[in-house]
């Protein structure tokens, strides 16, 4: 007979496929898997670069925050866009532990508005990276700093750009 506690892993079971099964299909829609910013990168970017405190700092395609929490230590407004269930799971458990006011919406960022954003973040592969560019220069202010992890943008020259200390993995920063 079924006890209690094997109904309890029973359906712990379930959510937790149920979880990766959305988490597959999002990797296929996206093509994006989540691979969060090393902490090298993130320490290396707000090192470097003087950022303006109070501005809106958005991240397309947040995963669990790990930039936002940074960029909301740097005096920064954060907020994000994310379509994958588990680190935006994630991400509401960090928060809660981080008594942090970063917010993240379950949502493409493809629909978003990004009409007051003065900083951009993305760590994308290049294709989704490229429609992420066109559509903050599309929508966004005069100003907006455009930043890439990694990935440079085709055809456009940065005005900064940050080295780690993998030759691989530089930070690239565009102006709108
Ligand atoms: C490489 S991870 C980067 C996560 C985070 N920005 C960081 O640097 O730690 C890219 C994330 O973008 C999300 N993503 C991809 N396409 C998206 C879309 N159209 N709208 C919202 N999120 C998206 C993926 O689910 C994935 O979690």
């Amino acid at each position: 007979m079924i006890n209690f506690l094997q109904i309890l892993v029973l359906i712990f079971i379930v959510i937790v496929n149920i979880l990766l099964l959305t988490s597959f299909y999002s990797f296929i829609r996206t093509k994006v898997p989540y691979v969060p910013s090393s902490k090298k990168i993130i320490k290396n970017l707000f090192q470097n670069y003087q950022f303006t405190p109070n501005k809106n700092f958005i991240d397309l395609g947040a995963g669990d925050g790990k930039v936002l929490f940074e960029a909301e230590k740097n005096g920064l407004i954060a907020q994000g866009y994310e379509i994958t269930i588990l680190p935006y799971l994630f991400y509401l458990i960090l928060k809660f532990f981080h008594h942090s006011k970063i917010q993240i919406k379950y949502q493409n960022f493809l629909q978003a508005n990004l009409k007051n954003a003065d900083y951009i973040y993305c760590y994308l592969l290049p294709e989704l990276l490229q429609s992420a560019w066109e559509k903050t220069s599309k929508e966004s202010k005069k100003g907006t700093i455009f930043i890439s992890n990694t990935f440079k943008l085709k055809d456009i020259k940065p005005f900064k750009v940050i080295p780690t200390e993998s030759p691989k993995n530089k930070i690239y920063l565009y102006k709108i």
